[in-house]
């Protein structure tokens, strides 16, 4: 983009007489150049650009952090494109629905059944799916991270696994996501899953209801467990937490994005700082403290976004504040498999991982 702007500006003269430079009747340029200087002098435009923008951005995040929230949350990368009214092209035994969290939020879910309970699927209305869970397979409520939607080839990989292993998967666009209204905020996260899961919850029976947050959604698997065992005294029966963090902050200054800002000075009070003013908490940390919920932790050691370093560390906060030691489990994946911060779910371990953590502790 900008190498063609700034071709615009002082087109070299073509040999040929090619080139916007060489149309006739056009004015002679006010000061002709030797070539080398003319490029030497757009490389220090073009850096003293790039310098102009590193050094604004941290200052213009302190004072609007909202432009900051863009980046955490990552919604404006809205691919894959998709008819989300379609999950059949990604997804066998799939529905899709929409739930209304708020006056004005509208949000998107798509239903995976158990693959075991796919044939009698075939041609079945909504009240019937409805009516599947409760059939004492376990329900996964699905919390994605940052970026992309529930259509997402990472998050449909998973989902196809976890429905092979007999669960059923309600994977949810939060606002702002897919073709979900709204615009995104943590408490309004938290607001969407809140739904979801009360409406499960009027149709789930006994079966068990456990929350997967990925990545930034551990924070919002973590905000709403907290929020349903303060607020209405209710202990969700398992939360998995992968590829998570400790709180917002302490991620912000470990993923790649912000290593170009770390030797910054005022890195902390300018960007860090920001996200609290930008009301972006996300802390895992402290929700592990309340918890009571058995926890499991997955993440790969190869994980170039979220260090695993962090999800050890909420592991030993957890393992610390639990009473129930057996309670919280870490998995970490070696980094041979190759496994990173989405792929987990390649690993045919992970089912039998998940399975084991909810024998044991029932
Ligand atoms: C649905 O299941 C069939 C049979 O197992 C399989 O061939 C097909 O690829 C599946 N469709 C999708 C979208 O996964
Ligand atoms: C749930 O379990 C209780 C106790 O075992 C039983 O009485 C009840 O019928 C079950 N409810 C459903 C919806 O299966």
């Amino acid at each position: 983009m900008k190498r063609c702007s700034q071709r615009g500006v002082a087109p070299p003269p073509g040999p040929q007489g090619e080139g916007p430079a060489a149309r006739a009747g056009d004015p002679p340029a006010g000061s002709p150049r030797p070539r080398g200087r003319r490029s030497s002098w757009l490389f220090k435009t073009l850096i003293l650009h790039l310098l102009i923008i590193y050094v604004s951005v941290p200052f213009l995040v302190r004072l609007f952090p909202a432009l900051l929230a863009k980046f955490v949350f990552l919604n404006i990368m809205a691919f894959p494109f998709v008819d989300f009214g379609k999950p059949e092209l990604l997804l066998n035994h799939t529905v899709n629905f929409y739930l209304t969290t708020e006056p004005e939020v509208t949000i998107g879910v798509w239903h995976v059944l158990p693959a075991s309970r796919g044939i009698e699927a075939q041609g079945k209305d909504h009240s019937w799916y409805e009516e599947t869970l409760a059939d004492d397979n376990p329900v996964i409520i699905y919390l994605h991270g940052n970026g992309g939607n529930r259509a997402s080839g990472h998050r449909v990989s998973l989902m196809k696994v976890m429905s092979g292993a007999g669960f059923h998967i309600l994977a949810l666009d939060y606002r702002g996501y897919g073709d979900s209204s709204g615009y995104p905020s943590e408490t309004g996260l938290t607001t969407d899953a809140m739904c979801l899961y009360d409406w499960v919850k009027a149709r789930s029976g006994n079966s068990t209801v456990l929350f997967w947050g990925h990545s930034l959604g551990s924070g919002v698997a973590t905000n709403l467990a907290r929020k349903l065992l303060e607020e209405k005294g209710i202990q969700v029966d398992l939360i998995v937490l992968e590829a998570a963090y400790t709180n917002i902050r302490e991620a912000a200054a470990h993923i790649p994005i912000t290593r170009i800002y770390r030797q910054f000075p005022g890195f902390e009070y300018l960007i860090l700082d920001s996200l609290a003013l930008g009301d972006m908490f996300f802390r895992n940390d402290e929700n592990v403290k309340v918890l009571t919920s058995p926890l499991l932790i997955l993440h790969s050691e190869d994980d170039p976004i979220l260090p695993v370093h962090l999800g050890r560390k909420l592991f030993e906060i957890a393992l610390h504040s639990y009473e129930n030691k057996d309670k919280v489990k870490f998995v970490a994946f070696p980094e041979k498999l190759g496994l990173a911060h989405e792929n987990i779910c390649l690993d045919p371990e992970l089912p039998a991982i998940v399975k084991d953590f909810l024998k044991n502790i029932k």
